[in-house]
């Protein structure tokens, strides 16, 4: 297996155009996300006439039942929506900070950070799930509301096979063993699903028949509220009812940026994706890294330290637009971007202490997940949600049946303190009620000649924008076809920790000349998890599922 990959990967590399993987192909529209149920949701809404939008809903209800350490009720995220008359919107449906949260909310009595902003009730900010799909349903799509949340209805009030993938997660996953409901509903009480079993959630099918009937409403004032809050009281956390009935999901304008001639359409802030995305790509436009081919020592050196750069700017600079003034255009700025391609040397690693002080932390196992939708009338939908860590907080409220986020831990706890991610942060990023945490997340839509050509996204945290953009580099700087660029292999450089972390499958003399370049290279089992559909020069539509996850593509 491992031989054969490495010899479509040599393909690759010798023939540039050569396609070694084939995605799924589909005339007229396609879904790609992280698990087949919710997959089938989106096509099944398309196929009935609904649009991208309404499929959009669909998989983001249905991934809260059958994917749960991610798809979710109780987080939230990103939809950047492209419109077949070429208008684009991005709605930020991210979740707030609780109106008591404080600053310093996650230090004990001598400044040192907790654990609570990982782990248990106090660590979710408020939900915006709900509310960010209807929104978005409700002024772009045309589906009948009830028609769009169906499909979540059904699979969570009678169940669905448990995948090979999730029987594992389940069992391995230890913040949800630290809690009697999330044990009882995702661990059979300890016994554990296996692969196979029906997963039936009948509280969960209640909540979700109740948004169905009564809109996101019930979730933010309704009965699922009023459970949440009390539930959120007896156990010491901090979301009240008050905070649900204000909890908005916000239009923004996405940000937009070219690279050789294709236009990228990303997340604004509060994402710390897009402006990193832009930013790098510019860095590299001038430096003709990518010569020696895709994986190569040189492309990969010089696409890392553009992104050990644009850490060291995400650290100080990005936060909530809504609370901080986060500096775009200069970011973006050709003579900023020129300085920084300045500092480069093609021979050498910087050490990023010459850029920017910070701490050091490994990363822990993490998810949120990203799909990807193309309907026939040329609507494009990427989106990006999570509960942060895998199962979030650890804690499924009693009665509801999901999932709460631990997205608090994506602030700034403490200046120069590293999150679960490694990444740090200072002012921008610090609590302040109803403040959005910043994000990584970055759904991106590419044009070419003014028409779709990519959308894409992805999870992990603080990797999401360096392996977003590494398949917009495989695709228009390596002419990879959808597929392979999703599949070849990823490697990210996020400055604190000074390492440079690579899959395993780059050639020893790869990494050999990169340590005699300076960089610290560390081994890690796979990075993020690509869901991308291509518009082929020949009409088709290419739907490429990460072959790292269990994912589908599909479409007709
Ligand atoms: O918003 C963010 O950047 C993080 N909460 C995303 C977490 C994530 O992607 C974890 N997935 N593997």
């Amino acid at each position: 297996m491992r031989r054969t990959i490495a010899c479509l990967l040599l393909a690759i590399l010798v023939f540039p155009g050569v396609e070694a993987a084939q995605p799924v192909r589909a005339r007229k529209a396609m879904v790609v996300s992280r698990e087949t149920n919710a997959t089938d949701a989106g096509v099944a809404i398309l196929r009935a006439g609904g649009n991208a939008i309404d499929a959009a809903a669909a998989v983001g209800f249905a991934l809260a039942v059958t994917h749960p350490s991610a798809g979710n009720l109780g987080g939230g995220g990103f939809m950047l929506i492209r419109f077949a008359d070429g208008r684009a919107t991005f709605i930020d449906f991210r979740e707030r900070a609780p109106l008591h949260a404080t600053r310093d909310m996650y230090l004990d009595k001598d400044g040192k950070p907790t654990r609570d902003s990982v782990l248990g009730w106090r660590a979710a900010g408020v939900p915006g799930t709900a509310r960010g799909l209807e929104f978005a349903q409700r002024k772009y799509g045309k589906a009948k509301w009830a028609d769009v949340v169906a499909p979540s209805v059904k699979l969570a009030r009678e169940g669905f096979a448990i995948s090979y993938g999730l029987a594992n997660g389940l069992k391995t996953a230890k913040n949800l063993a630290q809690f009697p409901e999330s044990k009882r509903i995702f661990q059979k009480s300890g016994s554990y699903h296996a692969a196979g079993d029906k997963l039936v959630q009948p509280e969960l099918a209640g909540v979700l028949e109740r948004i169905q009937r009564l809109g996101a409403r019930d979730f933010y004032e309704g009965e699922t509220a009023k459970i949440l809050a009390a539930e959120m009281a007896k156990n010491g956390g901090l979301i009240t009812l008050d905070d649900l009935k204000q909890y908005e999901a916000a239009e923004r304008k996405p940000l937009e940026g070219n690279y050789r001639g294709f236009k990228i359409i990303t997340a604004p802030p509060p994402s710390s994706g897009g402006i990193g995305i832009l930013q790098m790509l510019a860095v590299l436009e001038k430096t003709g890294y990518e010569k020696e081919g895709a994986g190569s020592a040189q492309a990969i050196h010089y696409t890392a330290e553009a992104m050990r750069r644009y850490y060291a700017d995400r650290a100080e600079h990005l936060g909530d637009p809504d609370f901080w003034p986060v500096p775009v255009s200069k970011l973006l700025s050709p003579a900023y971007v020129n300085k920084l391609r300045a500092s480069i040397n093609p021979d050498k690693a910087t050490n990023s202490d010459d850029i920017k002080a910070g701490d050091l932390k490994t990363m822990e196992s993490t998810e949120t997940t990203h799909y990807s939708i193309v309907d026939a009338e040329g609507n494009c939908v990427a989106v990006t949600y999570t509960l942060n860590g895998g199962y979030g907080s650890g804690v499924a409220v009693p009665g509801l049946g999901f999932l709460l986020n631990n997205e608090m831990d994506d602030f700034s706890v403490k200046p120069g303190h590293a999150n679960m991610y490694g990444a740090i942060g200072g002012e921008a990023n610090a609590i302040l009620p109803k403040k959005r945490p910043l994000s990584s997340m970055s759904p991106s839509i590419v044009l070419k000649d003014g028409k779709p050509f990519l959308v894409v996204g992805t999870p992990g945290g603080t990797r999401i924008l360096t392996s977003v953009m590494q398949v917009i580099q495989n695709v228009v700087d390596f002419k990879m076809n959808a597929q392979d660029a999703v599949n070849f292999p990823r490697f990210h450089h996020q400055s604190r920790p000074d390492k440079l972390q690579m899959e395993p499958l780059f050639s020893p003399d790869t990494r050999k000349l990169l340590e005699q370049r300076g960089h610290t290279i560390e081994i890690v089992r796979t990075i993020c998890e690509i869901a991308a559909i291509q518009f082929e020069d020949n009409g088709w539509l290419a739907g490429a599922a990460d072959p790292r996850v269990e994912g589908k593509a599909a479409g007709y």
